[in-house]
């Protein structure tokens, strides 16, 4: 089937695109670009620019690309706009989507997925929502979201449209930092920019009757929410004509008190609450029965908490500008005070150590790192390398900043191994074209083996390349964890050997 992915340059919608065209199906993006951005869009995706509101436009481009389903996520989504701006989100999400839906129907077109929200609830005064607890949204945007379920079902019924309407919890994550969310209106964001500027997080009433006072939701990985889409659609082309409500939550409640907790201490802050008081209309507890969707979408989450924490501190990272950045440094000089995490190196024993150690194979004889490393864990060199070699293949080619996002996010991620200068150089806030230099200029700490076995991957990839390439390729590698050019020049030699190696000469 052909989809086309309306709102696929924004946050949800990117990373809906990949999941589609990761599972075969071919996507075609259709956005206003209004708050979404170009890049996002895959390449080898097609974009047409334009409104829901633009019939015409829908309607071309539907037959233009032969679309066989929708996914409809074009809409506008901030809670508090919408109370100030009522008609302004009534014609962007429900005459947007009676618009095209009216395109929809004339085309031809089998399957609808929506992207509707648990905002059409209200305040649920109940343990887990189900699709059966009465809708009863407090913001013009949550009736929008209702409003617009009602037309996607009137439309399925008279028309024989399959249709799904997906009632997305707290969404939250990134599948990339590039493809994070850049609006600060859900909580995760809201902990980041406090802490950015210096502020303890805020907390909005702590007397709520919950187990620590606080309000609980559903937080759910965008990364899970897209595979959702693909599990709608495949369940609609299954059964034609259906007509589905889905909650998509992870059926697991967070306390906002957790929630800042978790992110304290995955991003290196230390910074305890402020309570305040509570905001009008904030339900005590808004968490989703998955029970529906594994049972009508074979679908459930797989994420958890700590995933959306590290991948949105990460896309953080990456879109602010470089100074707002700095502010958001973890206080990394405090972890390395407290000597929170001593590097641990790899053991390199005399020949015969290791089989001694691990005598049978596949019963803890696979490689792995000395001190107490379990089985099949990686070391810090080991994992970085596998992180050079996703950013070479999903970047098609050597993008530096994201790279260094990569460890980035690795690194907050509070691994197991991760030797002193390595969290110094990725913690301390600063620009990766500066990082490293900078820790090397205060503390000389010269380079271990490290900068050679994380760019292994790259000198496989740019040894077609030639000498001068894979070279230069090593240099600017290891210079993102390394301040001194001798680590930069062992790199480059290593690539070289490895480049020989593979031509069939004698390095
Ligand atoms: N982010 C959340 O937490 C959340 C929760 C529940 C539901 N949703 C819903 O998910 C959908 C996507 O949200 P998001 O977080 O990706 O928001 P987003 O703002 O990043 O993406 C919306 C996209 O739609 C486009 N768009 C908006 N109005 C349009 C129009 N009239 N015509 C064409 N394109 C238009 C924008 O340019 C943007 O690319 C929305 O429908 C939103 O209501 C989001």
């Amino acid at each position: 089937m052909t989809w086309l992915i309306t709102g696929g340059a924004g946050y949800i919608g990117a990373h809906v695109v990949r999941a589609m065209t990761g599972a075969g199906e071919r996507t075609v993006v259709y956005d206003d670009l209004s708050t979404g951005v170009p890049d996002r869009v895959p390449d080898g995706v097609p974009l047409v620019v334009g409104s829901t509101l633009d019939g015409e436009r829908v309607a071309r481009a539907l037959r233009d690309h032969e679309i066989t389903g929708v996914v409809h996520l074009a809409a506008k989504k901030q809670v508090a706009e919408s109370l100030s701006l009522p008609l302004h989100y009534y014609r962007e999400n429900v005459e947007g989507l009676r618009v095209l839906l009216d395109a929809v129907t004339s085309a031809g077109v089998r399957s609808f997925v929506l992207s509707s929200s648990a905002a059409v609830y209200g305040m649920p005064d109940v343990n887990l929502v189900t699709e059966e607890t009465p809708c009863a949204p407090l913001s013009p945007y949550g009736e929008t979201k209702l409003a617009g379920e009602w037309l996607v079902r009137a439309a399925g019924t008279a028309t024989g449209l399959s249709t799904a309407c997906l009632r997305y919890f707290n969404v939250a994550g990134a599948a990339r930092p590039d493809l994070a969310d850049r609006g600060v209106s859900n909580l995760i964001p809201m902990i980041f920019e406090r802490l950015a500027d210096g502020l303890p997080p805020r907390v909005f009433g702590d007397d709520y009757p919950t187990p620590d006072g606080t309000c609980v939701r559903d937080y759910i990985h965008v990364v899970d929410l897209a595979e959702a889409h693909v599990a709608a659609a495949h369940a609609l082309a299954s059964v034609p004509g259906r007509n589905l409500t889905v909650n998509i939550g992870r059926g697991e409640g967070v306390s906002v008190r957790e929630m800042i907790d978790r992110v304290n201490a995955l991003t290196g802050h230390d910074r305890p609450p402020v309570i305040t008081a509570r905001r009008p209309g904030d339900p005590a507890r808004v968490v989703a029965s998955a029970d529906r969707a594994a049972a009508e979408l074979n679908w459930k989450a797989h994420l958890g908490l700590d995933d959306m924490i590290t991948s949105a501190w990460s896309g953080r990272q990456r879109t602010l500008p470089d100074a707002h950045r700095r502010r958001t440094r973890p206080g990394h000089g405090d972890r390395l005070r407290r000597g929170r995490r001593p590097g641990r190196p790899f053991e390199f024993g005399p020949e015969g150590a290791f089989s001694a150690r691990f005598p049978v194979p596949g019963a803890g004889g696979e490689m792995c790192g000395g001190g107490g490393w379990d089985p099949g864990e990686a070391t810090d060199d080991t994992q970085m390398a596998v992180l050079v070699a996703e950013s070479l293949l999903e970047c098609g080619g050597l993008d530096l900043p994201d790279v260094f996002h990569r460890f980035r996010r690795w690194a907050a991620a509070d691994p197991k191994d991760i030797g002193l200068q390595t969290e110094a150089v990725l913690t301390g806030g600063d620009p990766w074209d500066l990082a490293a230099g900078l820790y090397f200029q205060t503390s000389q700490r010269a380079a271990g083996n490290g900068a050679l076995m994380r760019a292994a991957p790259s000198a496989v990839y740019f040894a077609p390349s030639g000498r001068a390439a894979t070279m230069d390729a090593a240099r600017r590698l290891s210079a993102l964890t390394h301040g001194d050019r001798a680590a930069w020049e062992g790199t480059a030699i290593l690539h070289e050997l490895i480049r020989v190696a593979l031509t069939g000469a004698d390095p």
